[in-house]
C-alpha cells in the first residue's frame, strides 16, 4: 500500500492562563492508502489536538511550532487558506464526536446535509446516500429537525456527508461513537469498515477505548502527555505491547480480565504530564528509574512497535 499521509515532528502549543501548554510533542506518524489508524489515550492526551492540527482548524490560542504534514505530496501546514478550504470536505472528511451538537437545532436536516456537503447533496443524491448508510426509509423525513432523529441516525447521516458526498481520501473521526449506546456503536463501526472496504479511503479513528479500536483498526497509536508513546499493528499491540502505559491500558480492559478478577485502574492522572522534562508517564510508571524522570525517551523500534520508553524490550 502506498503512503497517503506523513506527519513528522508535529508540535502544537496552547497559550493558557497557566502558561504555554505543549499539547502535541514531536508526533510522527504515517498512514497508508486504505488503512485505518487508531489513536488511543486518556482524555487530555492530545488526540483531538493532532486531528485538529491536520484539519488546520486549531483555535487562535494554538501555535504549530514545528513539524511537517505531507498529504499526498502537499505540505498541509504551509498551504494557503483557500486551497486548504477546498481540501477540507473534498479530500479530507471529518466525522464529528457529537452528532446532535454539530447540527443546528433550528434548521431542517435536508438543508444541513446540503450545506455540509458544499451543495452536492440534492434530493436525488440524498436518497442514494441515505440508502448507502442503511437509512433509506428516512428519506421522507428529511424536512424534520435533528432532535426528531436518534443519535445513531444522525451519526450515519453525518458519515454519509463526510465519507460519501465527495469520497475523500482521508477521513478523520474524533470519538464518533463515544456518545452512542453499545449496539448503535457496533453498527456505526461496521458501517465505517464497510465504507472503507468499498471506497479504499484511509481513516484516522480516535477513541479512548481500546476495545473499540481493536474492532476496526489496522494499526494503533497510543498517546500520552502529547506524545505518541507507542505505535504498532493492532495484533502486535494487543499481543506484545512494549510501553508500560499500553500494558496498563490493556490491563484495564474488562474483556481481558478473567471472570471475578479485579480491573486494574491506572493510578494517577495524565494532567500536567506534558510539562515534565523526562518521560511523561514516569510519575505513574511502576518500572520507572532515575533516567526516566531526567530524560525524555526518543522513539525507537522494539519488536515490531515504535516505542518511546527507555526500558522497552528489557522489561517485557
Ligand atoms: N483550546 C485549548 N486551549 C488550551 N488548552 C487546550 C485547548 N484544547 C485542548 N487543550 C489542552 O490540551 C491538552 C490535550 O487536549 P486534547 O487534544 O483535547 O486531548 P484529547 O483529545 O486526547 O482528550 C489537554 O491538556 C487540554 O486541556
Ligand atoms: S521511559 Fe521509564 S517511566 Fe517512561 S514508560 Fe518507560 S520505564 Fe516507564
Ligand atoms: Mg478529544
Amino acid at each position: 500500500m502506498s503512503e497517503l499521509l506523513r506527519v513528522e515532528g508535529l508540535n502544537v502549543t496552547y497559550r493558557t492562563r497557566g502558561g504555554l501548554l505543549p499539547a502535541a510533542r514531536g508526533v510522527s506518524l504515517t498512514l497508508r492508502k486504505g488503512e485505518i489508524l487508531g489513536l488511543v489515550g486518556e482524555s487530555g492526551s492530545g488526540k483531538s489536538t493532532v486531528l485538529t492540527a491536520l484539519m488546520r482548524m486549531l483555535p487562535r490560542s494554538a501555535r504549530v511550532a514545528a513539524g511537517r504534514v505531507d498529504f499526498d505530496g502537499t505540505d498541509l501546514l504551509s498551504l494557503g487558506d483557500a486551497p486548504m478550504r477546498r481540501l477540507r470536505g473534498r479530500r479530507i472528511g471529518l466525522i464529528p464526536q457529537r452528532p446532535m451538537t454539530s447540527l443546528s437545532p433550528v434548521t431542517t436536516v435536508r438543508k444541513q446535509l446540503a450545506l455540509l456537503s458544499g451543495g452536492v447533496i440534492d434530493d436525488v443524491r440524498a436518497q442514494r446516500l441515505l440508502t448507502d448508510v442503511g437509512l433509506g426509509g428516512l428519506y421522507d423525513r428529511l424536512g424534520d429537525y435533528p432532535f426528531q432523529f436518534s443519535g445513531g441516525q444522525l451519526q450515519r447521516m453525518l458519515m454519509a456527508v463526510a465519507v460519501l458526498a465527495h469520497e475523500p481520501d482521508l477521513v478523520l473521526a474524533d470519538e464518533p461513537t463515544t456518545t452512542l449506546d453499545v449496539t448503535v456503536q457496533a453498527q456505526i463501526l461496521r458501517l465505517l469498515l464497510d465504507l472503507r472496504n468499498r471506497l479504499g479511503n484511509s481513516v484516522i479513528f480516535v477513541s479512548h477505548d481500546l476495545a473499540v479500536l481493536s474492532q476496526v483498526c489496522d494499526r494503533v497509536g497510543v498517546m500520552y502527555g502529547g506524545q505518541l508513546v507507542e505505535a504498532a499493528e493492532t495484533r502486535d499491540l494487543f499481543t506484545n505491547p512494549q510501553h508500560p502505559y499500553t500494558r496498563a491500558l490493556l490491563d484495564a480492559m474488562p474483556s481481558r480480565r478473567a471472570r471475578g478478577e479485579r480491573l486494574r485502574a491506572i493510578p494517577g492522572t495524565v494532567s500536567g504530564s506534558q510539562r515534565l522534562p523526562g518521560c511523561p508517564f514516569a510519575p505513574r510508571c511502576d518500572v520507572a528509574t532515575d533516567l526516566c524522570a531526567a530524560e525524555a525517551p526518543p522513539p525507537r523500534p522494539v519488536a515490531g512497535s515504535t516505542v518511546r520508553c527507555h526500558h522497552a524490550g528489557a522489561t517485557s
